[in-house]
This record gives structure tokens, C-alpha cells and sequence, in this order.
């Protein structure tokens, strides 16, 4: 394929939906931390591509398994077993919890959270769902319908019945609102509307507010598994949920969706009451093996924690009165601006660093999980340089 970027950007102009506001580059080619576009320049990646190559791109180990696996076998229908699908199983109840035992598998985060709230009803009976505001669960008609900010669900009305959102933090209006509900759906971190830590308390509040209510926790993992220096960022709190859902990391790239439920709630899914045809394929478990493997080695956490401390560092030390705050957990950190964050995103580009926006006013950094410190400290120094000079343009320090 040897598109020129401008070839690139009017093909792609002419025949699309118009949903995505586009970023002006072409990517063609990524190795590591690094992405190159159609015109050959170099940028550092500091999104991973919204949470999913965390291993970075192109890594040798999971290109291999993928190879090796497309000459063997790609597709294979969840009615037959298979050796990669069951390979894959292990390898991901090896970072799980006891109590967290059986797993579904779809094709991206939606599904995986479609699937949790489809089992927390039919395990309970109960039609309620509970989100907190701001979520973000994705954007099919069940996830949307948890989905906190009202601009993704705007033009689609009508959602489902029974969701109801809460502000994150608020216990007193969790014990009201998960009486009788089915389960609450919480990120343990919410990344999208700009990086939002919920605290320790507060999800181990909702715990024994589910445990006297009878309604299922559910949390959605699928952008904070791996990143915040814990496999899963419900470890920091201690606070097993009933369900959880992961998708963007655990293939490097490849689509993927995981429902994972305690064995009370997986007793009480029908049979035959949800599936996927691509769902559990042995290429997209060949690439998740291959990713999993390096994610259990001892030091991945440890490594992650180290250098997101020196991110978070690096930002906080910055004095600029367009700053409101800078938020995060590992290798998910995000900056507050008072203002619009793109014109900001787009200098960091022009000086070949990739970040991404949460919300319209936030700065997000979803590196790679394998950056090392100089490569955030590019970053944090990007982002301030990018800063200057927007404040400066308008005035603002
Ligand atoms: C926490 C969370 N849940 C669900 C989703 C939806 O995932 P997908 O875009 O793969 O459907 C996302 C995507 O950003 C997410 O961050």
C-alpha cells in the first residue's frame, strides 16, 4: 500500500460518516513507542492508540504469534473448542482473582459491557442500572444508555428503561439508587471524561452497599487494566466486582471484548443468551497470549507505577495559570486546561508527540506501557512547550 498522505486524507474524507474529528497526519507504520506517518516523520506515541497498544507497536513477540497463528487457523466458532481460545483462558485467569472465574468474549468494549449488563439482569431479575456521570461504556444502545455525558447519547432517545446515573463519589446516592437495582457499573478510573480517580473509599463503599442490596458491582476495566501499576486497578482499593469488563489492551491491538463474571453470576446466565461469531477467535487469543505473557512478568506493574509517578511528577511541577488540575494513576494522566485542550494537542504534534483529548478541556497521556522516563519527560516537556505557547498567543502567561 503506498498512498501519499494527501491521497490518504481525501479518500478517507470523501466516503466517511463524518464522526470523528480527524487529526491532520496519515499513520502508516509504528515500532515501540514510536508512530510514523505517510510523509516519514516520527512522532512519539503518548496514546497508544486510546489505551491499546500497550506493549507498543509492532512487537515482536505478539507480531510472531500472529503470524504463526494466521498460517494455522483465524477463525474459530465458539461452539467448537480450541487450543488458542483455551490457552488464552488460562493465561488471563492467571491475573485474576479466585473469585473471578468465567469469562464470555465478544469483539470490543461495548460488547463486553452489553454482555455484563445483559448477565447482571438475568442474574438478578432486576431491570435497574446504575452509572455514575460522566461514564463513558461505549456507544452501542446498552452501553449508551450507562453512558454519563449526555452529548454521546443526544439523537438516539429511546435508550433502555431503568439506567439511572449518580455522581461518581457519592455514596449516599449509590445506597438510594442500588436499592432493587440490577448493579452499578463504575470505571475504576474514569478515562474519557478526563481521567477521574475513583477513590479507594468510595469504591469500597459501593461494595457492601451492593452486598446489602443484592445488587451486582460491575466494574469496567477496559481502559484502566494494566495501566494504573496494578494488573487491574481495583487491586488498589481491594474491592472485587462481580463483573468486569476489559477490551483495548489484551490483544496489543487486535479486537477484543471480555466479560468476566463470579461463578454466583455465572450460574445465573441462561444458556444460549448471548454470543459472537468472531468473539474468542484464535488469531485475536494468539495475539492476547502473546500480550498477557509480558504483562504477568513481575516488573511490568512496578515498571508502570515508576514511570507514571514521573509523568504525573513532571506535569504537577508545571506553573501555568491555564492549569486546573492534573489527575492520574500510573500511565493514565491527564491535564485539566481552563480552556479547549486541541489547539494544545495540535503544537504537541507539530513537535512530533502524539496525545489525545479527554473531554474537550484535557490533555490525556495513554503512552505505550513500555516508555521508559525519558520518553515521558519528552512528553511533559512537549505538553508544557505547547502550553507556553498557546498561553502566550492568547495572552495567558
Ligand atoms: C471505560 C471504557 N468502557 C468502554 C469503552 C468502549 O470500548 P470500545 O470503543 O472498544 O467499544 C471505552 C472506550 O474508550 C472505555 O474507555
Amino acid at each position: 500500500m503506498q498512498l501519499a498522505e494527501r491521497g490518504i486524507v481525501e479518500i478517507e474524507d470523501e466516503y466517511r460518516i463524518p464522526l470523528y474529528h480527524k487529526r491532520d497526519i496519515a499513520l502508516v507504520r509504528g515500532e515501540g513507542p514510536y508512530l510514523w506517518d505517510a510523509e516519514g516523520t516520527r512522532y512519539l506515541d503518548m496514546m497508544s492508540n486510546y489505551g491499546v497498544a500497550i506493549l507498543g507497536h509492532a512487537h515482536p513477540a505478539v507480531t510472531a504469534a500472529i503470524v504463526a497463528q494466521a498460517g494455522r487457523l483465524v477463525s474459530c466458532h465458539q461452539s467448537f473448542y480450541n487450543d488458542a481460545r483455551a490457552a488464552f483462558t488460562q493465561a488471563l485467569q492467571q491475573l485474576l482473582p479466585s473469585s473471578l472465574r468465567h469469562i464470555s468474549f465478544g469483539n470490543s468494549g461495548a460488547e463486553a459491557v452489553e454482555a455484563a449488563l445483559k448477565y447482571a439482569r438475568a442474574a438478578t431479575g432486576r431491570p435497574r442500572l446504575i452509572s455514575a456521570k460522566r461514564a463513558y461504556h461505549g456507544r452501542t444502545y446498552g452501553a449508551l444508555s450507562v453512558t454519563g455525558e449526555a452529548k454521546h447519547r443526544a439523537s438516539f432517545a429511546p435508550l433502555l428503561d431503568g439506567c439511572e446515573q449518580i455522581p461518581l463519589g457519592d455514596l449516599e446516592a449509590a445506597r438510594v439508587a442500588l436499592v432493587d437495582a440490577a448493579a452499578m457499573i463504575v470505571e475504576p478510573v474514569q478515562g474519557e471524561s478526563g481521567v477521574r480517580v475513583a477513590s479507594d473509599d468510595y469504591l469500597q463503599g459501593l461494595r457492601r452497599i451492593c452486598d446489602k442490596t443484592g445488587a451486582l458491582l460491575i466494574f469496567d476495566e477496559i481502559q484502566t487494566a494494566f495501566r494504573t501499576g496494578q494488573t487491574f486497578a481495583f487491586e488498589h482499593s481491594g474491592t472485587v466486582p462481580d463483573i468486569m469488563t476489559l477490551a483495548k489492551p489484551l490483544a496489543n491491538g487486535l479486537p477484543i471484548g471480555v466479560t468476566v463474571v463470579s461463578p454466583e453470576v455465572a450460574d445465573r446466565i441462561p444458556p444460549g443468551s448471548h454470543g459472537s461469531t468472531f468473539g474468542g477467535n484464535p488469531l485475536v487469543c494468539a495475539a492476547g497470549i502473546a500480550t498477557l505473557s509480558v504483562v504477568g512478568e513481575p516488573n511490568f506493574n512496578p515498571h508502570v507505577s515508576k514511570v507514571g509517578a514521573v509523568l504525573l511528577e513532571r506535569l504537577r511541577a508545571i506553573e501555568h495559570p491555564l492549569i486546573r488540575e492534573v489527575r492520574g494513576r500510573g500511565l493514565m494522566v491527564a491535564v485539566e486546561l481552563k480552556r479547549n485542550a486541541s489547539p494544545v494537542l495540535q503544537r504537541m504534534q507539530a513537535a512530533d508527540v502524539l496525545a489525545i483529548p479527554a473531554g474537550s478541556t484535557s490533555v490525556r497521556f495513554l503512552p505505550p506501557l513500555i516508555v521508559e522516563e525519558t520518553h515521558v519527560i519528552q512528553a511533559a516537556e512537549a505538553f508544557e512547550d505547547a502550553l507556553r505557547a498557546v498561553g502566550e498567543k492568547e495572552g495567558n502567561g
